[in-house]
């Protein structure tokens, strides 16, 4: 498709400032509603928000799919709709200017040099996909040289491992993992290992040349000391650090700059509020790999710079793309706006997650400060978790006969040289839950999940319970 010029970056700022476009709620008359002065949002208003959650359930896993309010929806719908009433102008005379303002709105809000940094794809997966082809393609076209290192963590999340392996180790990358210990004590203690794998990557003089490291892991979840690990990647010659932040925007602060890896990605519907599925990856304009990154998927925009090649990849729905200023919106009705947000959700998952080791006589994962939004709290270990079918199993079971919805994790990983991790009754804890703290979420959530682990404590439950051998023999 031969494509309209891209509107310029003067009218996108305006564009992104709502200064001369029809964002879908205003008359084009007056300030929009970004610039509107707005009350703080209310208890009330908030469950108004969210009511299209289901209400039998107590979601405390916000981190999986993230969570998108009412009104950032409407806009959705509105966007939607515009596509639908006549598609060609919307595609000739909307699309590009809507995905400019949004992803100007990105960059003010991770403190990139400008807009032409930051492009708008649909997750962290397919960001990964991008990263990693392109180092796929320096093995292929010679530029790397066979067993040349990728490092990544050990917690590194799964999708992001098996793209690492389905791109760069099958062009002859040697991967190598760096095992972070886990329950995890201080960032020192992350840093120390990373620097041992890092030798290991190293040795015989071999070139790292991609590390991927995790802002927040996913499964455990513990936030990572990226700009010391960025630094030490630097020192030590790696040749581009990836950050994998598929959930940091909205959990912790995030500016690009100051961390300063070659390529940061976010979701903004994890912890942003938009709806699925759209995230950022942002590269800087005076690295010249920017202009060698590609979409996987090849269109029309093919060799236009990666931003306009994301912005057109086949007839598809755009429209969650499109409302990134609309969530800025929403999250500045909070008190603080997204600082004052998650700050409150951190305190508050701190608090809960205590509450919820006091009842059940075990810890936390790691300390406050190597947490967000979500923090790792162990289950008794009478409830006999073994292995990952285990903890997926009670996962399921919570979610069926006492409507809790959250994430459990099965560590079967020792620190070196000691023991594992006991509950007040002696008990090796292997089991964690993931406990996430949104806007939406309200003690009770945490006081069902507390009663009923209580519950299945108290009725001598164990996972072998669920297990399909022992169930045939029961
Ligand atoms: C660290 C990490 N990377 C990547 C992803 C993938 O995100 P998505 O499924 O939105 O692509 C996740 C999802 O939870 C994650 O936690």
């Amino acid at each position: 498709m031969a494509s309209d010029p891209p509107p310029d970056d003067a009218a996108a700022a305006a564009a992104a400032n709502g200064h001369d476009h029809d964002n879908g709620h205003g008359n084009g008359n007056g300030p929009s509603p970004a610039k509107r002065p707005r009350a703080v949002i209310s208890a009330a208003e908030i469950r108004a928000e969210f009511a299209h959650h289901d209400a039998a359930v107590a979601r405390v896993n916000n981190g999986s799919f993230g969570c998108c309010p009412a009104s950032v929806l409407a806009a959705q719908a509105h966007w939607q709709r515009l596509f639908l009433a006549q598609p060609d102008a919307f595609y000739f005379h909307g699309l590009q200017q809507g995905l400019v303002r949004s992803r100007a709105a990105v960059a003010g809000a991770v403190g990139a040099g400008d807009v032409s940094e930051v492009s708008l794809v649909d997750n962290a997966t397919t960001a990964a996909a991008i990263v990693l082809q392109h180092a796929a393609w320096s093995f292929a076209e010679g530029h790397f040289a066979r067993g040349d290192a990728v490092l990544m963590l050990h917690y590194a999340y799964g999708a992001v491992k098996k793209s690492i392996h389905a791109y760069v180790a099958r062009a002859g990358a040697t991967v190598v993992e760096v095992p972070l210990p886990f329950p995890v004590a201080s960032a020192d203690a992350i840093i120390a290992e990373f620097r041992t794998a890092l030798a290991v990557a190293k040795e015989g003089g071999r070139r790292v040349r991609l590390a991927v490291i995790d802002h927040i892991t996913s499964m455990p979840s513990v936030v990572i000391p990226v700009k010391e690990l960025v630094a030490i990647c630097r020192e030590e010659g790696v040749d581009k650090v990836f950050i994998d932040a598929a959930h940091s925007i909205g959990q912790v602060p995030v500016d690009v700059r100051d961390i300063g890896a070659d390529f940061y990605t976010s979701n903004l519907h994890k912890w942003f509020f938009c709806p699925p599925a759209v995230a950022f990856l942002h590269t800087r304009k005076d690295d010249p790999i920017a202009s060698q990154l590609h979409h996987p998927v090849v269109s029309h925009e093919y060799g236009n710079g990666l931003p306009m090649e994301s912005g057109w990849i086949g007839t598809r729905d755009y429209s969650a793309q499109l409302v990134v200023s609309e969530a800025i919106d929403f999250v500045n009705r909070f008190e603080g706006g997204i600082e004052g947000i998650r700050t409150r959700n951190h305190e508050k998952v701190i608090e809960m997650g205590r509450m919820l080791a006091e009842a059940w006589g075990t810890f936390l994962g790691s300390p406050p400060e190597l947490c967000g939004s979500m923090v790792m709290v162990g289950m008794p270990g009478c409830l006999g978790v073994e292995s990952d079918d285990d903890a997926m199993r009670v996962r399921t079971m919570l979610r069926k006969d006492f409507q809790v919805e959250v994430p459990i994790y099965y560590n079967s990983r020792r620190v070196e040289g000691q023991e594992m991790a006991k509950d007040k009754s002696g008990d090796p804890v292997t089991g964690y839950v993931r406990i996430s703290h949104q806007v939406y979420n309200v003690r009770e959530d945490y006081e069902r999940l507390r009663d009923a682990i209580n519950k299945l404590v108290s009725e001598g439950f164990t996972s072998s319970k669920l297990r399909p051998s022992e169930k045939v023999l029961s």
